[in-house]
């Protein structure tokens, strides 16, 4: 098996565990964004709409909710049946964001929130993009900005390089923080053959209920930090856990923590 397959496989495997404790983790602040990346997509009453990499489908449900026509796909049947118990008037299918079940030129805007940052061939799932659109169509993606910008990753990865180790034999996939570069998203667009790119950042804050959130959120709801947190000995994961909730102190806001989580908004249109 090649190593990107290899990846695709462990991400795969990844989102089916995560998927029932995403939505009270990351998709609280993943939500978020669902309508500025709509906003950037043009969608309004009528578009027809691919919602890549759907998850629980709060995008779609965000687009559904401007009488859009939308349709959701996932890779993990887990996600698409939270996607179908939230939202049952939408319809969502399985199906993979690298190679898409579509005919050419049949939507008017595709969206992929949080999803480019997961897949083993990225420029791929972009490709299929491209191909699904009719000319004119827009296309839109949303990805965390870099840990410097995006804290709770800062944080968490931070204190793992510092307690734990980051080498404990994942698969090997492209870089998590490729697209957070406002030049690369550009570049790998017009390479793709899309034009009109704009790439602009939404200043998101996460609102947690208590410290220890980003912590369960880093250990359960997402892959590939997940698979690393449950990967430590037990003294290294207490000890980043520890450094975590430390690290988290200059945000505290009332009983909670309030984290600022910036995102790479990106936008470009079918020639
Ligand atoms: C971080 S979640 C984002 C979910 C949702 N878009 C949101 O706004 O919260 C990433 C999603 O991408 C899906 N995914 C990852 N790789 C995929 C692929 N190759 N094809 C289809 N879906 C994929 C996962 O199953 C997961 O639901």
């Amino acid at each position: 098996m090649s190593s990107w397959n290899a990846f695709h496989d462990f991400e795969q495997a990844g989102w089916q565990r995560a998927a029932s404790s995403y939505s009270n983790t990351f998709g609280t602040l993943t939500v978020l964004a669902a309508g500025p990346l709509l906003d950037a997509a043009g969608v309004g009453a009528g578009t027809r709409l691919l919602d890549v990499a759907s998850g629980p489908g709060y995008v779609a449900g965000a687009a559904a909710a401007r009488r859009a026509a939308v349709v959701g796909v996932d890779f993990s049947s887990l996600m698409v049946d939270e996607a179908r118990r939230r939202y049952p008037q939408i319809e969502f299918v399985e199906g993979d964001a690298e190679a898409l079940a579509f005919d050419a030129d049949q939507f008017d805007a595709v969206v992929m929130n949080f999803g480019l940052l997961h897949l083993a061939r990225p420029e791929a799932a972009i490709a299929e993009a491209y191909r699904v659109l009719r000319p004119g169509g827009r296309y839109g993606f949303t990805v965390w900005a870099g840990p410097d910008e995006a804290i709770g990753f800062g944080v968490v990865l931070r204190a793992m390089e510092t307690y734990g180790s980051t080498n404990v034999g994942l698969p090997d996939g492209p870089p998590f923080f490729r697209f957070s570069d406002a030049d690369e998203c550009r570049a790998t667009l017009e390479r793709a053959g899309f034009t009109n790119v704009a790439v602009r950042k939404l200043p998101l804050v996460w609102r947690l209920r208590s410290s220890d959130e980003l912590f369960e959120a880093a250990l359960h709801g997402g892959v590939r930090t997940s698979a690393a947190l449950q990967a430590q000995t037990p003294q290294a994961l207490e000890a980043i856990h520890r450094a975590v909730l430390t690290e988290l102190g200059p945000y505290a806001e009332g009983d909670g923590v309030a984290l600022p989580m910036a995102v790479v908004l990106a936008a470009a249109e079918k020639r």
